[in-house]
């Protein structure tokens, strides 16, 4: 495939229309009547399983089942859950959302230093696919990646606020080592060995890179999306909500269900590459994001990701004569190529994939 290498159309900063006062969006933001925010909502006492994952370090070892039966039903049957307890200072989950808050709050001039193209799609950035004439979301961003570290470029991370490489830097490590954990927890609970999911994903060579999504306030929330509806790509992603605004919602059945954040919790969600090495005993759900009028969201998006020329195909320990493989076979770097060329298109993106019966 030839390279992606310009955005189709001149880049409009959502940040700067928002700024604007402006009291009627663009055409190009406003989705078809059925992809609307109003449709289907969900009932208001439903949330996303919450986990304590203290459990999982517990010296009593029905504490530990316990907690592992946890994981492993928010796995089959949610996809997403949020967990407490994770090992991450609360200041450091406060510091390293508020210190981007920051970096959105610095001027167009600094924040342009980093425009992003479509090629890597590292820096500042404000769409995501290539399709010319696309109907947009209400959102910019911040991508950078941290592993593996040939492609950590520090130049490529914002120079402001003074204090963010080194927060992002901290952060990072904490999430690289959340997902050995989970990994490790995901293993056991397929019944696997305790090493197999972080070995097919690499060992220590994972990937792992940070989206920080921006959505900035907006004058008609009814008529948009922050984030169309999408499936992450990767392995899994460790979302930190934004505490005081709500937006994320998850598609169960025909509803999307509103995640209601627990103080300093990080939400957990199943990626494209986990479903297929789990031959879809777990699933990478569809979710979206919901826009403010009167209030902007930040929210950071960690995607931990298997090493990407590595690949990746249902486990053959999972395979059985009435559960027969449902993918190819496919290296992470062929996959996220097919995703980025067609941006955020709902659950068609795994299952497009399946192996004709
Ligand atoms: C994402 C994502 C949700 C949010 O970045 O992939 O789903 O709440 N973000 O920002
Ligand atoms: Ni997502």
């Amino acid at each position: 495939m030839t390279c992606p290498c310009d955005w189709p159309e001149p880049v409009v900063r959502v940040q700067s229309l928002s700024e604007s006062g402006t009291p009627i969006i663009p055409d190009r933001y406003i989705k078809p009547p059925t992809d609307r925010p109003s449709l289907n909502s969900s009932p208001p006492d439903l949330n996303i399983p919450l986990i304590d994952l203290s459990g999982l370090n517990s010296p009593e070892a029905s504490l530990r089942h316990a907690t592992l039966n946890q994981i492993s039903a928010a796995c089959r049957e949610w996809g997403f859950f949020q967990v407490v307890n994770h090992g991450l200072r609360p200041e450091l989950v406060d510091g390293a959302r508020e210190i981007w808050r920051e970096f959105f709050h610095e001027s167009m001039e600094v924040k342009q230093k980093y425009a992003n193209s479509p090629k890597t799609y590292e820096g500042y950035g404000s769409r995501l696919g290539l399709q010319k004439g696309a109907i947009l979301d209400w959102s910019d961003y911040y991508f950078l990646h941290y592993l593996p570290s040939s492609l950590k470029d520090h130049n490529k991370w914002p120079e402001k606020p003074t204090s963010l490489r080194e927060v992002v830097e901290e952060y990072s490590k904490e999430i690289v080592r959340l997902g050995r954990d989970l990994l490790e927890a995901f293993s056991v609970n397929l019944g696997l060995r305790g090493d197999f999911l972080q070995n097919k994903f690499g060992g220590e060579d994972v990937g792992a890179c940070l989206r920080v999504n921006f959505y900035p306030k907006c004058p008609q929330p009814d008529l948009t999306l922050g984030l169309s509806p999408h499936s992450d790509p990767g392995g899994m992603t460790f979302l930190l909500p934004d505490e005081n605004v709500c937006g994320l919602q998850v598609r169960r059945d025909e509803q999307w269900i509103m995640v209601k954040p627990a103080r300093h919790a990080i939400i957990v969600n199943i990626g494209d590459q986990l479903q297929v090495l789990s031959n879809a005993i777990y699933k990478s759900v569809e979710h979206r994001v919901i826009v403010n009028e009167n209030k902007e969201r930040v929210s950071l998006a960690y995607f931990y990701n298997p090493k990407s020329d590595l690949l990746i195909q249902p486990a053959s320990e999972l395979i059985t004569p009435e559960t027969p493989a449902l993918y190819p076979a496919m290296t992470f770097d062929e996959y996220r190529l097919f995703i980025r060329t067609r941006g955020p298109q709902g659950k068609s993106q795994v299952e497009s994939l399946k192996s004709p019966k």
